[in-house]
């Protein structure tokens, strides 16, 4: 009698399906070498193969569910078999669901890195597009999520783009460390079949091979690190999502989201929220999780292979699937964001204070001040405009004087009055990775190049 809870619970075929193509490409050059190596009959392996092959085309209506992946594809190609189904048993020879399943895993997380890459190049696109679009438009940037300095926008947004190239290189990193063939290896100790693991590792595409039969069964390393990988780039859409979620906050109202970006409320029309921007900031969480879950799942397990390693794909999954998703939607934010350049030149008149590191350089650089004095004096302007209500570039000479003790000749004064505009001082920050205009296009630049060479 069937024990259907039982069954269930040692199932895995819900969260390793998606493992199938790979399942049967692996069975399909398995076979190849069985009847290469004349471990099994050609004419034999033919049958299968052809079958497998037949399976690969449909597989979606073919495949019939068993307690894993890899009994669904034997299963199936047996059913498929007819009278011959005896056949599908050749593909067993001389390997084990321990070492298939680490291939098929590690097959899937090379396409699903070459997938991530080019998500993660439209975001960096789209990024760039928007720089090149604003490329001389001041804002107010933020430390502390204070009001701090001008820059300008262009060079502002394009910070996201560096962490994304950074992320990418994270991911080709890893890359190499999952292209490895582990086939061969069996249940953990290797074959006495005179097995070729370098014409499999070959025909399936992968660079390196596994050195170690126990350890090519046992270890997970390799989705860890990709997991973290994932990690990594949700950590930096989350603070993005965050950005944009207080940037389209009427009090800062940099941006807008087009409507179908947004999400109303039930009760209060006038609502237009930005969930999919707090759902980005959400399911980061997902992802935090599933590092830690895997984790957890590998902790301190003996060697060598242990059932407990089945439930990595739900990490896995969890991970790859809300990474992509998320990539995808912060790239439509990025291609239909509106940037609100009126209420950004707003701030910059609303907090002129952001003008003060520049007063105090020019005292360093007119008056022959070190610096640590010229932020005293500048710090005695701020509180008396604070104390009065004024703006700090709209003071007089008598007053610099006054509060501070600067003597400040007419002509120099004048000097000061152009040199602390806002636009000039975010467009003139002229060291090599600063916020001036010929920065940001050699910036551009080379993220053009990065794009076009990778
Ligand atoms: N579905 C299993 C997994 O993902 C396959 C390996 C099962 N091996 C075993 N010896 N029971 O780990």
């Amino acid at each position: 009698m069937k024990d259907k809870l039982l069954e269930e619970f040692i199932s895995s075929f819900n969260y390793d399906n998606r493992l199938a193509k790979y399942e049967i490409d692996t069975c399909i050059v398995w076979t190849q070498l069985l009847a290469r190596k004349k471990i099994v009959d050609s004419k034999k392996a033919k049958k299968v193969i052809q079958q497998l092959k037949k399976l690969k085309k449909n597989i979606k209506d073919k495949l019939v569910p068993a307690e894993d992946v890899h009994y669904a594809v034997e299963q199936t190609i047996e059913k498929m078999l007819g009278k011959d189904k005896e056949l599908a048993g050749i593909i067993r020879t001389a390997r084990s669901r321990n070492d298939l399943v680490v291939s098929d895993e590690r097959l899937m997380i090379k396409d699903e890195i070459k997938e991530i890459i080019g998500y993660l190049k439209q975001v960096i696109s789209s990024i760039i597009e928007i720089a090149n679009k604003n490329l001389d438009v001041a804002m107010v940037g933020y430390t502390h999520l204070q009001p701090a300095q001008p820059v300008l926008f262009s060079h502002y947004i394009l910070s996201y783009a560096w962490w994304f190239v950074r992320d990418i290189g994270r991911f080709r990193n890893c890359y190499t460390s999952v292209d490895v063939s582990v086939l061969g290896s069996a249940a953990f100790a290797g074959s006495s079949f005179n097995i070729d693991r370098f014409y499999v590792a070959k025909k399936l595409g992968f660079t390196n091979l596994s050195m170690n039969s126990v350890d090519a069964v046992s270890d997970r390393d390799f989705i860890v690190e990709f997991i973290s990988c994932c990690a990594i780039t949700m950590m930096h859409l989350s603070r993005i999502a965050e950005d944009f979620i207080l940037w389209c906050n009427p009090n800062f109202g940099y941006i807008k989201l087009p409507k179908k970006l947004t999400s109303g409320s039930s009760i209060m029309p006038q609502k237009q929220n930005p969930d999919y921007l707090e759902l980005i900031r959400g399911k980061t969480a997902k992802v935090y999780s599933a590092v830690v879950g895997i984790l957890v799942l590998m902790k301190a397990l003996p060697l060598s292979y242990n059932r407990d390693m089945q439930e990595d794909k739900v990490y896995l999954n969890l991970a790859v699937d809300t990474l992509k998703d998320s990539l995808q939607v912060v790239n439509k934010i990025f291609c239909n964001v509106e940037i609100n350049k009126e209420r950004l030149e707003d701030d910059l008149r609303n907090y002129d204070f952001v003008l003060a590191t520049e007063i105090a350089n020019f005292f360093v650089r007119y008056l022959g001040f070190n610096f640590k004095k010229a932020h005293k004096k500048v710090q005695l302007l701020l509180e008396y405009c604070w104390r009065s209500n004024k703006k700090i570039s709209e003071l007089l000479s008598e007053e610099y004087y006054k509060i501070a003790g600067i003597k400040i000749s007419e002509k120099l004064f004048s000097e000061l009055k152009n040199i602390i505009n806002p636009q000039k001082i975010a467009a003139n920050y002229k060291t090599y990775g600063g916020s001036s205009i010929k920065e940001v296009k050699r910036q551009i630049r080379e993220l053009k190049l990065f794009l076009d060479k990778s």
